[in-house]
């Protein structure tokens, strides 16, 4: 439950905990490649964030902090007190607002194709864009239209099935939650400080041909024990592009906690 609200989540695997948390107009099918990796050695618990997927999307406004608040209660509703979290993009802004609030629940973090740094001016102009758009056409003609920019070049021409799964992940995002997340994601402060200020184990993941965070956004804050990893050719979306190349780090991360 969500604000007593219910959500969908993925529960698969024993062992450590690890919590995966999807990106902006995806859902816990954005990992469904990772998982199958990942839960012969942990427990993999991926939900659908407020809005997205199969869980509720309640009135606004959505913040990150709202959506790092309904991870709490997930947790606490399957009483676990310490995990691994993990964030693709507005994920990782999630994981974020989460090690902000909730230090002592996480054993360690990391962003996916993320990044600590807040919107820009023309940013935030362009969520308003989005929101007022989704609202106005449905999610459809938006995740038609920036989808394929979220892959490499050459992977958004190559990995037809994958681009196909994306899309199909995204239109079942209902308008309401899309608008609610967009603005959400406008309001996101700078978060560097929680990066450069954490005592935890911090895995910061990039895809070099990112064009949403690219390397210089995805590692903009760090410290002396942040692991940072660049997965060659990968754009935003490493979880259909490269996924045993990214469940590999993850793994490895995981694994020298
Ligand atoms: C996402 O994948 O979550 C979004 O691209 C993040 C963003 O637009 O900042």
């Amino acid at each position: 439950m969500i604000e007593g609200l219910p959500i969908r989540y993925v529960d698969r695997g024993q062992g450590t905990a690890l919590v995966l948390l999807h990106g902006f107009v995806g859902s816990a099918d954005y990992w469904e490649r990772i998982v199958p990796l990942l839960e012969g050695h942990f427990r993999c618990i991926v939900p659908d964030l407020l809005g997205h997927g199969e869980s509720e999307a309640p009135e606004g406004p959505y913040t990150i902090e709202r959506m790092a608040n309904g991870v709490a209660d997930l947790l606490d509703a399957l009483g676990i007190e310490q995990v691994v979290l993990l964030g693709h993009s507005m994920g990782g802004y999630t994981a974020l607002s989460f090690a902000e609030r909730y230090p002592t629940r996480l054993k360690a973090f990391g962003l996916v194709h993320s990044t600590p740094l807040p919107d820009d001016e023309a940013g935030r102009a362009k969520r308003d864009a989005v929101a007022e758009r989704v609202l106005r056409e449905g999610v459809r003609p938006f995740v038609e239209q920036f989808a394929p920019n979220w892959f490499a070049p050459d992977h958004a021409k190559r990995l037809r099935t994958e681009l196909a799964r994306v899309l199909e992940i995204g239109f079942g995002t209902k308008p309401q939650g899309a608008a609610g997340a967009a603005l959400a994601m406008r309001d996101r402060p700078d978060r560097g400080q929680v990066i450069r200020s954490s005592s935890l184990p911090i895995l910061l993941i990039a895809g070099s041909e990112d064009s949403i965070a690219p390397p210089a956004k995805a590692f903009a804050a760090e410290n002396g024990h942040t692991v940072k990893r660049t997965i060659e050719g990968a754009g935003h979306m490493s979880l259909f592009e490269a996924p045993q190349e990214l469940a590999r780090q993850i793994a490895s991360f995981v694994e020298s906690l």
